[in-house]
């Protein structure tokens, strides 16, 4: 059985942080899965770390998709959140909805997640009057990088910050049953945190969210392009990579690699009979 967003929802209430990660791959999911990680989001920033896209904006419904699958063939108990892709959550409401409802139905996903605040909030309500689940998403909106100008921390002026506080409360409003925030000052997001009911998960967003999410690649250190200042980490996976693929390089020009422990063997008198017949 799967987490649910009611079980996430009481996570707030008992103050029990939220743990969330990315993933994107079978394999990385179902180890992501094992530990116990309550949400795994195929998040868009695929783009650049799978796909070696510039930004997240190139992604397509159909990458998504295939994402989506493999991370859900990967698990049994996290509860999934898949991005919506750029623009296809904008042009219409029947077009949003039969995008959300691939996620949902053939992706086999639980919940999608949106980026954007009150303009937004149409679509979230009509998603979650639909039986889908929504995790809306404000601060830096990276499908709006062409907007905002640049990867920046959000909300740092009077009128800025009290928009993300009210995007806050319409997208509750609006129904969703969560909230990442992005790059937002500590203090803020600790406020916003305390104004609604709904759990937040924050990314370079201080230590007072509800939750956490980091991008698997970032905390693995396998993603070494760019390193953001909000993810910290965990290994140090890269160096170790190039290592393992140096090591075999070197075994199989060495002709040490492979040995008979990697090997088959077979019934002498068939290779016997082989010889006699050559
Ligand atoms: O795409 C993503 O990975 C995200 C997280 C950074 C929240 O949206």
């Amino acid at each position: 059985m799967r987490v649910t967003i009611a079980e996430i929802k009481e996570m707030k209430q008992r103050q029990e942080k939220i743990a969330m990660l990315t993933a994107y791959d079978y394999v990385t999911a179902k180890i992501i899965d094992e530990v116990g990680v309550p949400i795994i989001l195929v998040g868009d920033s695929l783009g650049m770390v799978m796909l070696g896209y510039e930004s997240t904006i190139p992604v397509t419904m159909e990458e998504m998709l295939h994402h989506t699958k493999a991370v859900v063939r990967g698990t049994n108990r996290a509860l999934i959140v898949a991005d919506m892709p750029f623009m296809t959550y904008h042009a219409s409401m029947s077009e949003a909805l039969r995008n959300a409802a691939r996620f949902i139905q053939g992706g086999g996903a639980q919940v999608v997640k949106l980026e954007g605040g009150k303009i937004v909030a149409d679509t979230v309500k009509r998603f979650v009057d639909c039986g889908i689940p929504v995790m809306a998403h404000i601060g830096l909106t990276p499908q709006s990088i062409n907007q905002l100008g640049g990867y920046k921390v959000q909300g740092k002026t009077s009128e800025l910050a009290k928009n993300l506080l009210k995007d806050a409360r319409i997208l509750e409003e609006a129904g969703a049953f969560s909230v990442v925030l992005e790059c937002v000052p500590a203090p803020l997001a600790r406020i916003i945190t305390q104004s609604i009911d709904i759990p937040t998960i924050g990314i370079g967003a201080g230590p007072d969210c509800d939750g956490q999410v980091q991008v698997i690649s970032d905390i693995l250190g396998l993603f070494t392009e760019f390193i953001p200042r909000h993810a910290k980490q965990y290994a140090k996976l890269a160096p170790e990579m190039r290592n393992a693929v140096a090591n075999y390089v070197a075994e199989v020009n060495s002709h040490s690699f492979p040995t008979m422990e990697h090997s088959f063997t077979m019934d002498e008198s068939i290779l016997e009979s082989l010889e006699t017949t050559s």
